[in-house]
């Protein structure tokens, strides 16, 4: 097998030679993933400076090793990282990376994620789960591991079915549907948050997300692990549906688990598209973002310019709610040019409304105004440049 060498983080590693990224190398490798990569070691750190205690981490899909052996060498505090992979190309792959740098906090292991996470139940206060494709079939074994105060980190690439191009498979595998809205990439990481909250509520645990992003062809969420019945019904609280009227564009949020059937849109009359179950809860927190943008100044990183930009948007989305209008849909609806959105977010925000861009597009409005309020406030921009 032909090799090169990667240097990401502060690692070099041996992977496969490649000239396509294909999940069917020997062993996987994907330079796009290095920015998920550098946005977890940032938030491992965070995590460990606020327990301030040591980290057991379980990187339970490890492939090259790559993820684990930057946890081992670039996080704070950690005491041991198991990397584990089913493929043992892989687990060899690894085990030499691990020596190659000189790491002995590390433990290479080759079985079924599934199988690992239930024989090493509270054996780990980190749990990542970065598969390829879906992580549903691993996150009820990740929920019986993971203790109260751990963490979880979930990756799926399998936008489609959480994004609404194909909504049998997301029915299939989250329990829920998808709508293919503008905002889609939101719902698609909404309809996973709730399918991890479900999960860990039949071990009486609940989720409080710490900082979720979509970014290219992936989603990925960090949340932390907390115990009790009450408060994991209180938690539960958060599930609910998003109604779409893809004529009007208007949209309404319904915290609860009945779902708004044969809803009429109540601006315009046309027929409401139900989305969910989902999360409709907070899906960043502004402290967790806050100190990993803090420990980029600590942490050399070789995407510190995209992670820095990525998380400031994250965390101006805090207190928005779980949709966003896209200015171009709405300009299109009112047969107008477009102001440019900062205007637009300024102009919301004098009127006394909650207004933010978002990370999900450049073109993204969050705010707490409703639709005929946008459209008000983009028609007299458009009316004052002339
Ligand atoms: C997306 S890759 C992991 C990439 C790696 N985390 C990184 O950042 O470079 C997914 C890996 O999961 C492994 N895998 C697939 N099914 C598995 C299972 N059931 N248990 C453990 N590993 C599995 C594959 O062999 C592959 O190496
Ligand atoms: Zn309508």
């Amino acid at each position: 097998m032909d090799h090169m060498l990667i240097n990401e983080g502060q690692v070099r590693i041996k992977v496969p030679f490649f000239e396509k990224v294909s999940s069917r190398a020997p062993v996987f490798y994907n330079p796009v993933m290095e920015l998920n990569r550098d946005l977890s070691v940032l938030a491992y750190n965070q995590f460990q400076s606020e327990i301030d205690s040591d980290l057991y981490i379980c990187d339970a899909f490890g492939g090259s090793g790559i993820r684990g052996i930057r946890y081992s060498k670039e996080v704070k505090g950690t005491q041991n990282v198991v990397i584990n992979d089913i493929n043992p190309q892989a687990v060899a792959m690894a085990r030499e990376n691990a020596a190659e740098n000189g790491l002995d906090n590390i433990t290479v292991c080759e079985k079924d994620a599934n199988i690992l996470l239930r024989r090493c139940k509270g054996k780990f206060n980190v749990v990542d789960i970065d598969p390829f494709g879906t992580p549903a079939p691993f996150i009820d074994s990740a929920a019986v591991n993971l203790p109260r105060d751990g963490l979880l980190a979930v990756t799926a690439t399998d936008t489609s079915a959480l994004c609404g191009t194909y909504p049998e498979p997301c029915l299939r595998k989250y329990s829920s549907k998808p709508l293919k809205t503008e905002y889609c990439h939101e719902t698609g990481l909404r309809i996973l948050a709730g399918f991890l909250s479900f999960a860990f509520a039949r071990y009486q645990k609940y989720l409080t997300f710490k900082f979720t992003h979509s970014t290219e062809h992936y989603l990925r969420l960090y949340a932390s692990v907390r115990k009790g019945a009450k408060k994991t019904d209180l938690n539960l609280k958060e599930m609910g549906y998003i109604g779409h009227c893809f004529s009007c564009l208007n949209r309404t949020i319904h915290k609860e688990m009945n779902p708004p059937a044969g809803a009429k849109c109540p601006k315009c009359g046309g027929r409401m598209r139900v989305a969910g179950p989902l999360w409709c809860g907070e899906i960043q927190n502004s402290d967790f973002i806050s100190g990993m943008i803090q420990k980029v100044e600590q942490i050399p990183i070789n995407q510190e310019n995209k992670a820095i930009k990525l998380l400031e948007l994250c965390k101006s989305e805090v207190g928005t709610p779980p949709t966003f209008y896209d200015i171009h849909a709405v300009c299109s609806k009112l047969k107008t040019s477009a102001p440019s959105l900062m205007s637009v977010l300024d102009l919301l925000k004098e009127e006394g409304y909650v207004a933010s861009p978002t990370h999900f597009t450049p073109t993204g409005i969050k705010t707490s105004a409703p639709l005929e309020v946008v459209e008000t406030v983009v028609k007299k921009l458009v009316a004052q440049k002339g």
